[in-house]
């Protein structure tokens, strides 16, 4: 069996990080968080570096990032960045290199709701970020939709039943052992 290369995309807030993490220790696998990995290579906040470099600069790095880990081979349960299927590089690499990509899809209303505090996310930082968060999903939905070949509904389900249903379709793919 070819190692388990899978990948979970989807807006901020939509949970990639926490289901990456629980997927990835579920299945023992090494998990590479895309946005913590820029942070060691930028050497700074991604906020930070969005305000010193500007979006396009941050885009770049994450470009090449990405282009570095879908060409390692081995292992690995990646989350990405919200913005990562921008590019339709990105989009290629993420089908190419993992195989596997889930969209972890939620409404905006839903991510407001988990998000309204959070003061890491530089394209939240607006005096209306519902409406800012309903503008990305009309814009990346069907670009998510591109990106992957399973779209999680993430409404609902608690983190472990999400977890579940990504291990499941990984099961029925044949990329990672039944469970007996
Ligand atoms: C971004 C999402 C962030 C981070 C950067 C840009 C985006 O990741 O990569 O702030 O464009 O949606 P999360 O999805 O983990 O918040």
């Amino acid at each position: 069996m070819p190692p388990t290369r899978c990948a979970l995309v989807g807006l901020p807030g939509s949970g990639k990080s926490t289901v990456g993490r629980q997927l990835a220790r579920r299945l023992q696998l090494p998990l590479v968080d895309l946005d913590q990995r820029l942070e060691e290579v930028l050497g700074t906040s991604i906020r930070q570096y969005f305000e010193e470099c500007g979006e396009d600069a941050f885009r770049d790095r994450e470009q090449a990032l990405l282009a570095e880990l879908a060409a390692e081979p081995g292992p690995m349960v990646l989350s990405t960045g919200g913005g990562a299927v921008l590019r339709q590089a990105n989009r290629s690499a993420l089908r190419q290199g993992f195989g596997q990509v889930f969209y972890l899809r939620a409404t905006p209303e839903d991510l407001w709701r988990r998000l309204r505090h959070d003061q890491t996310r530089p394209l939240l930082q607006v005096d209306n970020p519902l409406a800012r968060l309903r503008e990305l999903h009309r814009v990346r939905d069907p670009l998510y939709r591109e990106a992957a070949n399973y779209v999680i509904e993430t409404g609902r389900p608690t983190v472990h039943t999400l977890v579940n249903m990504v291990a499941m379709q990984l099961e029925m793919a044949g990329a990672v052992p039944a469970r007996t």
